[in-house]
């Protein structure tokens, strides 16, 4: 039975936060963070001129977490206001601290590199519960028994074991150390291994401007539903807090060296198996994160830019530490209770022995939240209770033996992620996202009568469709770049009818034209629409 975190184990655990601002900030520096009203409040006990420029309701935000103890479930959950202010760099390490005396939890705060930034937070944070209309909600049947099982078996703690003694040989994994930017390129090398000889796997770094260290990201390619992609990430840095420099130790056994190591071994199973998912699958290990989710935060928001429908996401931080009786912990603060659902119901099926908890860290704790807050599904299974979590993370005691020499805790994490990756990999092409925009026109054609449709400006990377019902026999004809006609078309529809509809893949960014033709006289409705893909 392991005790409640003191407030020195608390200061310890959170000491990353204190360098959320650090890169190459002056003293005196003013930066963007946005945060919760408690936490607000206690900002303005050290600068009472504190004041939000913007607020919002936030959809997920959790209860505040009182000292008498912490509150389970999603029963507790109540709206908070989050704010968006301007502080002065010096000051986040006096809010630190308060938040952990006074809140007796972490984090609280996230950074922002600007206003607009901030505010575009805000504004996902608001409106995190209604998903981008171009996502779409899987089905999570279970069914995939006959190919999951003998791959299952295939999972060994050895290999987790032998991943996390790698990445926590590193001196540290900081975002802005050599040993952060070495453990990036290590990883990259060994996803590159596990993938050789796959044409439709490739291991990608993903480049964050401000800093040295770069996600890293396998794709293993859908065979035949590409589009939808489900994400398995975890943490490649690591941190001992604010001071954390070149020769800081850091080892980040299981923050988040378990993690990782897990979604590795799944890796390597779904190579040996030669599996080929439907859906893409992407595996990514996110830079900075213990600086304030920075690196999945630019990923998240890239990919809701160009607007990838991320059908599902699953975070594994911590997977290696049993401080609970339960076995996986449901995290149901900034996640979403429908694919926790399955989540939940994967375990019953695939790990039936497993005993399963709930909790909520009460914040944006890892880089879920990062992805919740662009309107994806995200999970966070957890390796105990937050309060039970392991009490050396942050510090050089973060080690492969102080989690006992062992990976069992973390096979679990990986084999459920392996039921994750293949449940929801197998899937084909589910319900077709909704088209971005319809505009629609009513009208008649007099025999040989033409009437032109557009511009309409699309960006590139998708299908624009012009379909019409009506009476008689109008003929569409569809060209990009140029006026439409009967002779100069990209698709055409010449059918005897008006019920008819011809579609055009856009590649690069422009205009779109559409002609209509009177073959009898007619009365129709055009309308034409925009699929991003
Ligand atoms: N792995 C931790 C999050 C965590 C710790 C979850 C303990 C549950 C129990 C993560 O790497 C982390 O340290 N997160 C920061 C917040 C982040 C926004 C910098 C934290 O919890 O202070
Ligand atoms: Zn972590």
């Amino acid at each position: 039975m392991r005790r409640h975190p003191t407030l020195s184990t608390l200061a310890a655990v959170c000491a990353g936060l204190l360098l959320i601002a650090s890169p190459a900030a002056q003293a005196g520096e003013k930066i963007w963070i946005s945060l919760g009203d408690a936490a607000l409040a206690q900002l303005q006990k050290h600068a009472p001129a504190s004041s939000a420029v913007a607020s919002v309701a936030s959809a997920q935000s959790g209860p505040l977490v009182a000292k008498s103890g912490r509150v389970a479930g999603a029963a507790a959950a109540k709206a908070e206001t989050i704010h968006l202010v301007e502080i002065d760099e010096d000051l986040l390490g006096d809010l630190s601290s308060s938040i952990h005396e006074e809140l007796n939890r972490c984090g609280g705060f996230m950074y922002h590199p600007s206003k607009q930034a901030g505010l575009a937070n805000l504004q996902a944070h608001g409106i995190s519960a209604v998903r981008p209309s171009k996502v779409t909600r899987p089905s999570y049947v279970i069914d995939e028994q006959a190919t999951l099982t003998p791959m299952l078996a295939q999972m060994q703690a050895s290999n987790i074991g032998q991943t996390i003694l790698d990445l926590s040989a590193f001196t540290n994994r900081f975002y802005k150390t050599t040993g952060g930017v070495n453990a990036s390129n290590w990883l990259k090398q060994r996803w590159s291994n596990l993938a050789a000889g796959r044409s439709d796997v490739t291991v990608e770094q993903f480049n964050h401007p401000t800093w040295a260290q770069k996600s890293v990201i396998l794709t293993i390619r859908g065979s035949d539903n590409a589009r939808e992609v489900v994400v398995l990430g975890g943490h490649l840095d690591s941190t001992a807090g604010s001071g954390t420099g070149e020769t800081t130790i850091a080892p980040g056994a299981d923050d988040d060296a378990s993690g990782i190591a897990s979604l590795t071994e799944i890796v390597r199973v779904l190579m040996e198996a030669n599996y080929k998912p439907r859906r893409t699958l992407k595996f990514m290990a996110y830079a900075a994160e213990e600086v304030g989710l920075r690196g999945s935060q630019e990923i998240a928001k890239s990919y809701a830019n160009f607007g990838v429908n991320v059908v599902g996401v699953m975070q594994l931080d911590m997977t290696n530490y049993m401080g609970s009786p339960k076995d996986i912990y449901i995290y149901t603060d900034y996640t979403d209770a429908g694919q926790n659902d399955f989540v939940t119901r994967l375990i019953q099926t695939y790990l039936p022995t497993l005993q399963i908890g709930s909790d909520r860290c009460g914040y944006g704790c890892s880089d879920h939240a990062s992805w919740n807050a662009q309107g994806f599904a995200a999970s966070m299974p957890f390796e105990a209770a937050f309060n039970q979590s392991n009490p050396r993370i942050h510090t050089a005691n973060d080690t492969y033996a102080t989690s006992g020499n062992q990976a069992d805790h973390a096979l679990k994490f990986a084999r459920m992620g392996l039921a994750y990756a293949v449940e929801l990999g197998t899937d084909g092409p589910g319900t077709a996202p909704p088209a971005d925009k319809v505009e629609s026109f009513k009208g008649s054609l007099a025999l040989g009568e033409k009437k032109s449709f557009g511009p309409f400006m699309v960006k590139g990377g998708g299908a624009l469709k012009a379909s019409t019902v009506g009476n008689g026999d109008a003929d569409l004809y569809v060209k990009i770049g140029a006026p439409a006609s009967s002779a100069s078309y990209d698709c055409k529809s010449d059918g005897g009818s008006s019920t008819e509809s011809c579609s055009v893949t856009v590649t690069a960014d422009g205009s779109v034209y559409v002609q209509l033709v009177g073959y009898k006289a007619s009365t129709y409705r055009l309308d034409v629409s925009y699929r991003p893909q």
